[in-house]
């Protein structure tokens, strides 16, 4: 499968949201990636609901929903409402996390689990088979245009090798201070699907960025 591009909007430019989303639908951008806080899973707050409706009238792409949220289940079924396709929570925020991926799934989304940068790839043993997508943190969430964290490479073999066992589709997105420095690696290590915040809204030319992005050679 061709890797897939999914640039974050929390690095847009909320006044020129839809002037973004529509540089997004016209660009080799496969998803969008949205990413909500809290402010207490995650020492930020970044935007809920209402912002995401109104992107998603003008977005012609997935929705990619990362909940950087406590207590998620609780918001699930909203955030479908609000055009969520994919919903991808926090293991490090889910006590019954079995039953939050079956929740993700009753309300027609495709379900992902998010790791942070210290929880090891195999706590996602028991639940593999059940997944869509699992998002592994390469920066601690909370922030856009943060540093890469070389350890990564090194979580997404081994959740490769574990999925070419237990979930042969399943969909392995990295996400925080991806670019074109990394990006070959990562694909190398088994990964295929990017988010792209600062590397892409940061860019000169951010649809360009997004075209490279997608079409790096991994020969
Ligand atoms: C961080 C978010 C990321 C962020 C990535 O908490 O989950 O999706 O937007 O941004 P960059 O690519 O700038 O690291
Ligand atoms: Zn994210």
């Amino acid at each position: 499968m061709k890797h897939l591009i999914a640039p974050s909007i929390l690095s847009a430019d909320f006044a020129n949201l839809q002037r973004d989303v529509e540089m997004i639908n016209a660009s080799e951008a496969d998803w969008f990636h949205v990413d909500v806080m809290d402010g207490v899973f995650v020492p930020n707050i970044s935007f809920g609901f209402p912002v995401i409706s109104a992107a998603k009238k003008h977005a012609k792409k997935p929705f990619d929903v990362h909940l950087m949220i406590v207590d998620p289940d609780r918001y699930i079924p909203e955030f479908a409402k609000s055009g969520a396709d994919i919903i991808t929570v926090h293991y490090e925020a889910c006590t019954h996390l079995h039953r939050s991926i079956q929740l993700i799934k009753s309300v027609g989304c495709k379900a992902g689990v998010a790791l942070n940068p210290h929880t090891p790839v195999f706590l996602l043993k028991d639940i593999l088979s059940e997944l869509d997508l699992v998002l592994i943190m390469s920066v601690n969430p909370g922030f856009g245009g943060q540093k890469f964290i070389p350890q990564t490479l090194n979580k997404v073999a081994e959740l490769k090798e574990m999925a070419l066992l237990d979930n042969p589709n399943l969909i392995i997105e990295v996400d925080g201070g991806v670019g074109m420095q990394n990006i070959e690696a990562l694909i190398k290590a088994g990964a295929n699907a990017f988010v792209a915040g600062n590397a892409v809204f940061a860019a000169e030319n951010p649809s360009q960025m997004i075209a490279d992005l997608k079409n790096v050679d991994t020969n």
